[in-house]
């Protein structure tokens, strides 16, 4: 029997302020594309904003469905909206906030396994990892340095032979 550690390296920055002046900034975006949230249900609302390679910025948030499970995540609103409209595009930068209409929301959020998942198939595609910051609605912001720094062991094409 062989042991097999796995590591996740995660930057913890006090606040917003403290991310470099590109991720403000994106998180600015997503901050403002959460707060369109289509979430009803749930009133935790999420927010994504996608750097890609050519300059675009692409936005997600929750859309929730009164039929519950077919409502959809920001974060995979936002990268399939980026595959739709700039197909083979990198996405270079992801920010994530949330805000609950319920409690405040101040531990950083990250994206759900399925997001993770989503996001990690054009990850692996684009060759090149995916920086994501994401934090609640206000309090610390975490950094990770790719999707599958999330995501360990990810299930990729390569298995499918
Ligand atoms: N949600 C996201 O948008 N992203 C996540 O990573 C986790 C959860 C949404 C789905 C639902 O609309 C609400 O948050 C509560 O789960």
């Amino acid at each position: 029997m062989k042991k097999h550690i796995i590591e996740t390296v995660l930057e913890v920055y006090d606040s917003v302020s403290e991310l470099p002046k590109n991720a403000q900034i994106l998180m600015k975006k997503a901050q403002l594309a959460r707060e369109q949230a289509y979430a009803p249900y749930s009133k935790f609302k999420v927010g994504a904003a996608l750097q890609l390679a050519n300059g675009e910025v692409v936005l997600g948030n929750n859309q929730e469905n009164a039929a519950y499970p077919s409502g959809l995540c920001a974060e995979r609103v936002a990268v399939f909206a980026a595959g739709a409209n700039f197909p083979g595009v990198a996405v270079e930068m992801i920010a994530l906030t949330v805000r609950s209409e319920k409690h405040k929301v101040t531990t950083p959020t990250a994206p759900c396994g399925a997001c993770r998942q989503s996001l990690a198939e054009y990850e692996v595609n684009q060759k090149t990892p995916m920086l994501l910051y994401f934090m609640g609605e206000s309090g610390k912001v975490v950094k990770a340095a790719s999707v599958k720094a999330l995501l360990p062991l990810v299930f990729d094409s390569s298995f499918l032979g």
